[in-house]
């Protein structure tokens, strides 16, 4: 595989195609990890699929749609693929309106994909555009803000109570159905163990929404990054567009500045909140996701902080026995 070709985008199946039983209706969606598509499920239920293809890795061979390693990185690749079957595990294990649900997983190709229920709208990234271009002073109302990061949080906290991390929530993460939910997709444990595994596929982070340990050596990641990129996505909702990236040696005073900015269309509380969540000592970040949300949302709208015993964590997941498989196959 060449530079060039290992850059490109990655070529996608064709409408009509079969993966085991699923037809696939059109791509969506493609990044360094893979491609999503749209599809229809031996039933006739609308799935999302997401197809394990990482384009600096592998590519699709020229006249199949087996997808081929390159050789000097076929290690990374199987790497990469268990750990891709990895998000979908963990995934698996969560059910919450605010956590994108899976449904099943595909061995065929030789890749791996990823079964998910079909969510219609919009991530929140194109709303953002969206009311940006309207160029009203505020960008969104802060109620809105109130009540969408509250849903958000929910779904976060269920997540971060799987003893699970996101690590890469940002606008274009958030999914805001047609019905009204907002839904946390694309979670990102194949990026992070690619990274670990010593080889820098592309930034594993995203500027602006990335706490500074993401990129300082030693420095532990944790729930308190995840509450980083919340504040960060607030921020977003607020000002319109990303907040500065504090690794960049004027982001700090930036992003200073801003906050300042906010609080002429925004209440000090709100702004405070922001600021709390995106303090660059993780130390100085609520201490929790519930603390965050305790903040956003008077008290008596609150449910009880619950807490939880490992045999509740136990959840059962019907998948493991079918994973187990996939992972031996990968391996073998
Ligand atoms: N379950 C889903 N339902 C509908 N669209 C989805 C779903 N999952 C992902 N998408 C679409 O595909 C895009 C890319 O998916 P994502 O999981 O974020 O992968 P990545 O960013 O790694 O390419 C999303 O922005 C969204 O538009
Ligand atoms: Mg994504």
């Amino acid at each position: 595989m060449t530079q060039d070709s290992a850059r490109s985008a990655p070529v996608a199946l064709s409408p009509g195609k079969m993966v085991d039983g699923y037809r696939i209706v059109q791509k969506i969606g493609s990044g360094g990890f893979g491609v999503v598509y749209r599809a229809i499920s031996p039933t006739g239920e609308e799935v999302a699929i997401k197809e394990y293809l990482p384009g600096a890795l592998a590519r699709r061979a020229a006249r199949s749609d087996r997808i081929v390693a390159a050789p000097e990185k076929q290690a990374l690749y199987r790497t990469g693929m268990r750990c891709f079957l990895e998000e979908g595990r963990a995934l698996a294990q969560i059910s919450h309106p605010s956590v994108v649900h899976v449904l099943n997983f595909l061995h065929a190709n030789d890749t791996v994909y990823l079964v998910m229920n079909y969510l219609e709208g919009a991530s929140l990234q194109q709303f953002i555009m969206t009311a940006v271009s309207l160029n009203q002073p505020k960008v969104f109302r802060e109620s809105t803000i109130r009540s969408l990061f509250d849903e958000i949080l929910r779904g976060l906290r269920v997540v971060h109570q799987h003893t699970l991390l996101h690590l890469d929530i940002k606008p274009a993460n958030i999914f805001i159905t047609e019905d009204d939910r907002a839904v946390l997709i694309d979670f990102g444990a194949a990026r992070n163990v690619l990274h670990n595994d010593g080889t820098y596929l592309q930034p594993m982070f995203t500027p602006g929404f990335s706490g500074p340990e993401m990129r300082q050596k030693g420095k532990p990641i944790g729930p308190w990054t995840d509450i980083y990129a919340i504040g960060a996505c607030i921020f977003s909702c607020m000002k319109g567009h990303p907040p500065p990236d504090v690794a960049r040696g004027e982001g700090e005073s930036q992003l200073s500045q801003y906050m300042l900015q906010l609080r002429t269309n925004y209440s000090e509380n709100l702004v405070d909140i922001v600021r709390r969540c995106m303090a660059q000592d993780p130390q100085n970040r609520p201490h929790s996701v519930y603390a965050v949300q305790k903040m956003l949302a008077p008290i008596e709208l609150l449910d009880q902080e619950v807490e939880y015993s490992p045999s509740d964590l136990e959840v059962r997941n019907p998948w493991s026995g079918r994973i187990k498989a996939l992972s031996k196959l990968i391996a073998s």
